[in-house]
Order: structure tokens, then C-alpha cells, then sequence
């Protein structure tokens, strides 16, 4: 009982996370005047009234409602789950509330007499989410300045609008209209806050990557474009093709068809496209909305009678004479009501016979289509189609073997995801005209070549760009994105037509946009699975199941979460013997994992590991020292830095002895550890005069020596000034000073019978005799 209970508060203490979230805040305007002059009832009946408008929207775009107010809501969308555009669905839930609202406003307006209006506020950032209470209650609850902000911008918008900040604004510019406000004030920020109103979502906008004013050529992928073209021309050559182009998230699918279009501009075949996107994939036919609209040229303020008349006469030209046959079910399935016989013919349809029309429609449409000219159906992020249209592209794989017919469709290669079936079915059935396009990340070479010329010029410094590749891992996005991230946190910048870092870059963190992409692939976890992912994190990048098993809270059921965090590519398995290794499969998913585990949890968390390695594996000094520090046990992290100094010394790695030696001196110091300080200091000192740097060995000897003497250390004392002796005698010249040195320590030791002391003072002395000689 104990176990479980203990296994349980763990648990708890994990579901509270360091998330991205976007918080939206909706409160109906002028509420408290208008319900001054009504009964409490009405107004809870009006307001009853109200909520389902501002709730539904929040719904349809997989928000998580946090809290309603008497007259507002608090919505999430990034917690608990996250998708990879939540900012783009909070203002489009934002929109929609102030849209779906209307029609009650007018009625309220027209029964009652008075008017109010909605407005919202939106804001993205760092929160922490959990459950927050005592036993008796709790509450799933977001706390943040991010959240404090979302609401300041609802407070400070115009009734009947949306108003976000510049920075949500950034990520969601390309989407929507929007009218800029200027700055406005917030309480607790210097600077007022850039804020913008949103107008509309912008005609055809789709989201699209890359930065602004930054591009690159295609680089590499050379063989997989050669692949895709030939495809093309067996088209044109009137064999029917089924092509599937798979890569993850980032790596380039919707860009190669890109240029694969530039490349056949000129080839004779007709081309629409039809995307799934994210917050679609439960209603049905939307890649296939999306790709009539493009193919009958529909628009979105076209009314219905003009969108049916286009798609009338855009079936009349391939099929002359059967378009009201088969118009009614394209413009039903788009969602476009009909009139008068059209009407007629699909409103006494039950789904099923409905649905087997539409398809029976759609083929036909297509088979007339392909019977006429080569035609690409080209399926963008199929991994987010809806089941009815994944059945429709199925039932058109046959007229591959008829037409000139190419399916294409691009998606991340998850096999647990629907899409997958996609795959599944043509290898097995249309082998003979399927091609799989598989996208691995570019090579350390082309990386470079993608950074160098995102960045046009050459001469970024050398650790940056090899932070940049070290984080990216081949994956153009996230280059991309890390540069951009390092752009606008203004770590480096433009100078003339050079780039510069502006300070010392160790470090980054994952870029937002990246954290989104990444946690909504572990937010599909299991909670044990993601609990386990999260624990390994804090481990590291690479981590052996035995530690993990020591450290991680319910052992049990560590087999069954491992595997489904390989299944779901996240990690692999490194070696198998004599220990079991695993690996993140990015190094941007450790981070992001890591960094959504709360700063308390981390903390305990490096503890456990660091005593694990201790028992386990001692020889992992670095691990230790690095455990043993982010846990704040610096003085048992102590004695492992200077040995991973010692060791960095003794391999050449100037640069991180110096760094561990250092860290090591301020512990030691802090700690009063004489025995260490001295070590660090013998080791620091060393390690800069063979990086050449006199003046640094000479002052870290000269600060040793005063330490020594304030803690009343003589032997330290004694060091000091021998190994001073010896930088002045070998490394300067300055003999008479390093014999002065050395008559003091001689004297110092003598008295104290230092004979160690002496020892190395009559090796430099002997040293400087022979030099003189
Ligand atoms: N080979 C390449 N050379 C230069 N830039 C590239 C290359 N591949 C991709 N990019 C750039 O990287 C970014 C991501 O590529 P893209 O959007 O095509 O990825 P994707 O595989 O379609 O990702 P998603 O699964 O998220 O749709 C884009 O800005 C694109 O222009
Ligand atoms: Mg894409």
C-alpha cells in the first residue's frame, strides 16, 4: 500500500511540466453594467447562452478549456497535449468565437434589448502546467508571466477583436490579416508590449517555413529529384504512377516537390494538390476540399450558387454532359449548400449510400480527368488526413493501373499513424508502379553548405556554426530554425556583410518552434512512456537501461515504455552488450524533454542518477561532476571535477581541463576544501601555461599562494611558489625573480619540514643550475 502510494505522489510530482503554451483569455464586454440592470437570473440565462459560443471554438481546434469564469474562459492549446502550430489555433479559435458569437449578439440584441460583445486575448510562452490545490481540490491550471500577459491583451483589446503580442504575432505573421497597435503597457515590464490586432485569416495562406530574408538553393537531394522527374515522364509516357514521399518533420518533402514543379514546368501535365492539415484530421474530405477548390478556382467569398456554377462548368469541360451527375456530390462533400434539383438528388441520401456516391463521383471525375492529360493528385501531410479521405485515395489507387494517373503523398513515416496504410497498400498491391521516396537528413557536408548559404557569407565563427550542425543534425528546419533563433535572441548578427556572435554562444535553448514540433511527438506518448522519456533526458542524450532502471520510479513497467519509445522513433537502441545503451534519436528531443521536467524534479532527479553512476560506474567522472552539480550537491560533485580535469589535461583538451579545474576552484573555495583547491589550482595552473598563457599560469600560482596563506597553509604556500619558480625561470627568463621565489619557499619548507616541498624545489633550482651553466 505504501509502494503504491509513494509510486502515486511520484507520479504526481511528474505531471506537473515546463511547457509552450498559448493562453487564451475571453471575457464578455461590458458584462458588469449590462448585468446591473438585470435580474441575476436573465443574466445567468443570457451568459448560459453565451458560453457554448466561446467554448466550441476552443474544441474544434483541441484546446483544453481550463477555467470559466463568471463572464470568461481560460483556454490552453499546447497543454496537455501540444501540436506544432497551437498559436495558429488559438487565433483561429480566437476567430472563431468573435464569428460564432454574432448571430446570438443579434438575437440578444433584438429580444433584449441591450448589446455586449466578446473580445480575446492570446499569448504564447514558457508555463508551468500541472495540477495545483490541496487534497480536497485541484485544478489543472497554467502558471506563468505568459499567462498574466494573454491576459493583459484581452483587457486591453477593442471588444469584438483579437489582440496578441509581437511575439505570438511573429510565429502566425504569414497566416492572418492583422493591424498593428503599437506598444502598450504592461504592468511589471520597462518596455510597453508590440500588440496587433487580428483582422482575418488570409486567403490561401499556408503555413510555410523558412526565414525571411534568408534562402538557400536546393542543396544535395540530387539522386531523390532525379527519382521523382522520372517518375514525371513515365507519366507523361502514359504509365500511371503511385509515389510516396516520406521524410520526418522538416526534412525537406514539401521543397523537393517544390522544385520538382520548377524543374517540370514545362512538361505537359495538370497538377492539383490537396493538403490535410493538423486541425482537420476529424473532418472529412478536407484534403479533397482543398484540392477542388484549387481545381474549379473556388474562392472563399464566392457565394454558393457562383462556386456551384464553377464546379458545374469546370466538370462540363472534361466530361461534357454528365456534370449535374456528378457535380452535386463534389459540392456536397465541399460543404456548399445546393438548391433546386441538385439539392434534390443528395438530400434523401442516408450517409452511407452518400458517401458511396461521393466516391463513386470523385472517381469518375478523375478517371475522365486522367483519361485526358497526365495528372498529378498530389496529397500534402498526409499524416494528418481524415480516415473518410484516406479511404477515397484508396479507392482511386486502381485508376493508377488505367489512366495517366500519379498519386502522390508526402508524409512523416509514423507507422502507427493512418496514413501509413497508404504506404502499406501500394507496396502490396501496386508494387509495380510504386516508388518510395525516403528522405534522410543531409550529410555534415551539405549541412554546411545549407548554413553557409542561409548565411550567405562564410565567416560565421567556427564554434557557431558547429553549434548550429550539432543541433540541426542534418534536418534543414531545424537549421533554419536554430539560426533563426540565434538571429532573434540577437546572439548573432549582421554587421556590413558579416556575421558576428556578439558573446560567447555554449548553449541554446530549442528553438519554439522546434519544442512544438518535438512535444507534440511525446505528447503522443503513453504518460508512463513519456514519464520514462522524460527521465531518461535528465540522464543524458545516451543512457543505459540499468541506470535507468535504478532511477526511474516504477521499474515495472520500464520494458513496455522503452519499446514504445523506439516504435515511435524517438530512441534507439546503441548496443546491446554487455549493457544496454539507448539513445535519443535527436539530441532536440532529449532537450526538449528535458526541458519540460520541472526544475525541482530535474534536481532530484540528477541526484538519483549521480548516486547510481556512483555505485555503478565510478569511472564516469564528467557524468558525475555534471550530475552532481545540476543536483546542487556541488561538494560531492567536487572531487569528480578535478579528476575530470585531470583527466581532460592528460588527453589535451586545454580548454575543458581549464573549464573543469575552474568550476572546481569556486566549489573548493566556497567549501573550504583545502585538499581540492590546491589540486584544481595545480591543475588549472598547468593547463594554462601549456595553452602558452604566462601571465594566467603566473596569476592563478600568485592567487594560490594568497589563498594558501590566508587559509595558513604552508605546503600549498610551498607549491605556489615552486611552480611560479619555475614559469618565471623557463618560460620567462626572469631568473633572478624565480630564485628569489624559490629562497622563500626553501626557507617556508624547512621550517615545516615540507620535504615534498623541498623535493620539487631542488628539482626547478637544479633546472635554472644547468640552464645557467
Ligand atoms: N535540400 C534542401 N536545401 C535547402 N533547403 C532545404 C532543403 N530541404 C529543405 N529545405 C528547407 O527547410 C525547410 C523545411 O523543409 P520542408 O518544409 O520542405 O520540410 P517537410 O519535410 O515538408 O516538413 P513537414 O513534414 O513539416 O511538412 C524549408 O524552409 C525548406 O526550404
Ligand atoms: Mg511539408
Amino acid at each position: 500500500m505504501l509502494g503504491k502510494l509513494q509510486a502515486a505522489r511520484a507520479n504526481r510530482s511528474m505531471a506537473g511540466e515546463r511547457r509552450i503554451v498559448t493562453v487564451l483569455f475571453c471575457d464578455v464586454k461590458g458584462s458588469t453594467a449590462i448585468a446591473e440592470q438585470l435580474d441575476p437570473e436573465e443574466w445567468a440565462e443570457i451568459m448560459n447562452g453565451v458560453f457554448q459560443y466561446l467554448i466550441e471554438p476552443v474544441y474544434r481546434y483541441e484546446g483544453t478549456l481550463a477555467r470559466l469564469m463568471g463572464d470568461a474562459i481560460l483556454a490552453f492549446f499546447g497543454a496537455p497535449i501540444a501540436h506544432e502550430d497551437d498559436p495558429q489555433r488559438a487565433v483561429l479559435a480566437g476567430l472563431g468565437i468573435l464569428e460564432g458569437i454574432r448571430p446570438y449578439r443579434e438575437k440578444i440584441k433584438r429580444e433584449r434589448g441591450f448589446d455586449f460583445d466578446v473580445r480575446v486575448g492570446i499569448n504564447t510562452g514558457l508555463v508551468v502546467v500541472g495540477e495545483v490545490g490541496s487534497d480536497l481540490r485541484v485544478e489543472y491550471t497554467a502558471m506563468g508571466d505568459a499567462v498574466n500577459l494573454a491576459s493583459r491583451m484581452e483587457q486591453s483589446a477593442q471588444p469584438g477583436t483579437v489582440q496578441i503580442p509581437g511575439y505570438t504575432y511573429k510565429s502566425v505573421s504569414n497566416l492572418f490579416e492583422f493591424e498593428s497597435l503599437g506598444g502598450i503597457e504592461v504592468k511589471g515590464k520597462a518596455e510597453p508590449v508590440d500588440a496587433y490586432r487580428v483582422l482575418a485569416v488570409r486567403e490561401g495562406a499556408v503555413p510555410t517555413r523558412g526565414i525571411e530574408g534568408l534562402t538557400s538553393p536546393l542543396v544535395g537531394r540530387e539522386r531523390e529529384l532525379d527519382t521523382l522527374r522520372s517518375r514525371v515522364e513515365e507519366l507523361v509516357a502514359g504509365r500511371g504512377q503511385v509515389v510516396s514521399l516520406t521524410g520526418e518533420a522538416g526534412l525537406g518533402k514539401s521543397r523537393l516537390i517544390a522544385e520538382l514543379r520548377k524543374l517540370s514546368g514545362s512538361t505537359p501535365v495538370r497538377w492539383h494538390e490537396g493538403r490535410s492539415l493538423s486541425y482537420e484530421s476529424s473532418i472529412p474530405y478536407a484534403p479533397f476540399i482543398d484540392l477542388f477548390d484549387g481545381m474549379f478556382g473556388l474562392r472563399g467569398d464566392d457565394t454558393d450558387a457562383q462556386k456551384y456554377e464553377k464546379i458545374m462548368a469546370g466538370i462540363a469541360a472534361v466530361m461534357p454532359g454528365r456534370e449535374s451527375e456528378i457535380a452535386p456530390y463534389i459540392a456536397t462533400l465541399s460543404g456548399i449548400k445546393l438548391t433546386g434539383d441538385a439539392d434534390e438528388s443528395v438530400k434523401y441520401l442516408e450517409p452511407p449510400s452518400l458517401r458511396g456516391r461521393t466516391f463513386h463521383a470523385v472517381g469518375a471525375l478523375v478517371e475522365a480527368m486522367s483519361s485526358r492529360e497526365p495528372l498529378v493528385l498530389m496529397f500534402e501531410d498526409l499524416h494528418w488526413v481524415d480516415p473518410t479521405s484516406l479511404a477515397l485515395i484508396e479507392q482511386l489507387l486502381p485508376l493508377t493501373e488505367q489512366g495517366m494517373l500519379m498519386l502522390l503523398a508526402l508524409f512523416r513515416p509514423q507507422a502507427q499513424d493512418p496514413s501509413w496504410r497508404f504506404h502499406e497498400i501500394a507496396t502490396r498491391d501496386y508494387s509495380h508502379r510504386y516508388t518510395q521516396v525516403a528522405l534522410e537528413p543531409l550529410d555534415e557536408t551539405k549541412s554546411r553548405e545549407l548554413v553557409a548559404n542561409l548565411l550567405e557569407i562564410e565567416d560565421l565563427p567556427e564554434k557557431v556554426r558547429a553549434l548550429i550542425l550539432r543541433k540541426a543534425e542534418g534536418n534543414p528546419f531545424f537549421v533554419e530554425e536554430v539560426i533563426r533563433s540565434l538571429l532573434d535572441a540577437k546572439l548573432v548578427i549582421r554587421e556590413g556583410d558579416h556575421w558576428r556572435a556578439t558573446r560567447e554562444i555554449e548553449n541554446i535553448a530549442v528553438p519554439d518552434t522546434l519544442a512544438g514540433v518535438i512535444t507534440a511527438r511525446l505528447d503522443r506518448l503513453d504518460d508512463e512512456a513519456k514519464h520514462v522519456a522524460q527521465t531518461a533526458s535528465v540522464i543524458g542524450r545516451e543512457f543505459g537501461y540499468d541506470v535507468l532502471g535504478d532511477v526511474y520510479e516504477m521499474p515495472q513497467v520500464l520494458g513496455s515504455s522503452m519499446s514504445s519509445l523506439q516504435r515511435r522513433e524517438l530512441v534507439r537502441e546503441k548496443s546491446h552488450v554487455p549493457n544496454r545503451v539507448y539513445l535519443f534519436k535527436h539530441v532536440l528531443t532529449q532537450e526538449t524533454a528535458y526541458a519540460s521536467v520541472l526544475l525541482s524534479k530535474r534536481r532530484e532527479l540528477h541526484l538519483r542518477v549521480g548516486e547510481c553512476l556512483e555505485r555503478r560506474e565510478p569511472e564516469r567522472v564528467n557524468d558525475l561532476a555534471r550530475h552532481f552539480i545540476e543536483a546542487r550537491e556541488e561538494t560531492r560533485a567536487l572531487p569528480f571535477l578535478v579528476e575530470a580535469g585531470d583527466r581532460a589535461a592528460r588527453a589535451g583538451s586545454r580548454d575543458e581541463a581549464i573549464g573543469y579545474y575552474r568550476k572546481a576552484l569556486d566549489i573548493a573555495r566556497s567549501a573550504a576544501n583545502l585538499g581540492m583547491a590546491r589540486r584544481a589550482y595545480e591543475g588549472l595552473g598547468k593547463a594554462l601555461e601549456f595553452a602558452m598563457d604566462v601571465p594566467g599560469a603566473l596569476q592563478t600560482y600568485g592567487e594560490m599562494r594568497g589563498y594558501a596563506e590566508e587559509q595558513g597553509d604552508v605546503q600549498m604556500q610551498v607549491s605556489a611558489l615552486n611552480k611560479a619558480s619555475y614559469v618565471n625561470a623557463f618560460m620567462l627568463g626572469q631568473l633572478d625573480l624565480a630564485k628569489e621565489q624559490l629562497d622563500t619557499s626553501e626557507r617556508m619548507a624547512h621550517e615545516h619540514e615540507d620535504n615534498a616541498g623541498l623535493a620539487e624545489m631542488f628539482t626547478v633550482r637544479c633546472g635554472i643550475c644547468t640552464m645557467t651553466v
